[in-house]
């Protein structure tokens, strides 16, 4: 795969028109757009087909955790914008992601799963009732949505290796919490460098503010494609 086909570029902004300057800057630089909650809630599935009519590719995270039926439906739908991932709680459970994995089959879009956020640490999770070690929770839900029949799954830089161990080469990870050498943390706690996380395993790199806050993200997403390239 070319590196830059790697790169996620994660849509976090108001409303469709600053979406579409971002997009117009960046298409044929990286390899899909992501829209999250935010924009989706602002600028709605029109604007996605808008996208992926245009011929882009349109990772859309939405995070579904519902009753399997629901799901199941809901992720129907968003195979049927043509969306290229599309993704879930593995927390909703086996049957949860065993509809949405039959949703997608037979569509272009494939299902990711998150195992436990990043903004959690153990104690929330304890809050919550949840008494494993992160690592050993990420470990489990990673496989359950391997049997399920996910595709793949979000992941933390420091969660792909032991994702990937358990999991085998096949399975996607997705990664977040990309932060070149030099640039602004922002608010990820546990970044790793693009060149890091593809070294220990993952499929595709999802970035946002470290391209879209720049003067210049077509420069800033060059720069991060040629770091890939010599990793
Ligand atoms: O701007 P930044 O590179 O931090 O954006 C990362 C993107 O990945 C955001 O859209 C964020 O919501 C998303 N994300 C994340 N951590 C997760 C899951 C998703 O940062 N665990």
């Amino acid at each position: 795969m070319n590196p830059r086909d790697r790169l996620i570029v994660a849509l976090d902004v108001p409303g469709a028109d600053p979406a579409r300057a971002l997009v117009g800057r960046l298409a044929g630089r990286v390899g899909m757009f992501k829209v999250g909650q935010q924009l989706f809630t602002a600028a709605g599935p029109a604007f996605v087909r808008e996208l992926t009519s245009a011929g882009h590719g349109v990772f859309l995270d939405l995070k579904y955790h519902d009753i399997p039926n629901t799901v199941e439906h809901a992720v129907a739908a968003a195979a049927t914008l043509g969306t290229r991932l599309v993704n879930v709680h593995a927390l909703g459970g086996r049957a949860m992601i065993a509809g949405a994995a039959k949703s997608c089959a037979g569509s272009g879009t494939k299902l990711l799963a998150v195992t436990i956020l990043t903004s959690h640490d153990a104690a929330s999770l304890r809050e919550i009732g949840l008494p494993m070690a992160i690592p050993d929770a990420v470990r489990h839900l990673a496989r359950l949505a391997q049997h399920a029949g996910a595709d793949g799954v979000v992941a933390s830089p420091e969660e792909i290796a032991l994702i990937r161990a358990e999991c085998g080469p096949g399975f996607l990870i997705v990664t977040p919490g990309i932060r070149p050498a030099g640039a602004a943390r922002d608010d990820q706690a546990r970044a790793a460098t693009p060149a890091a996380a593809l070294r220990a395993g993952a499929d595709y790199l999802v970035i946002g503010r470290p391209i879209t806050a720049g003067a210049d993200p077509a420069a800033s997403a060059d720069a991060i494609a040629a770091e890939l390239d010599q990793a």
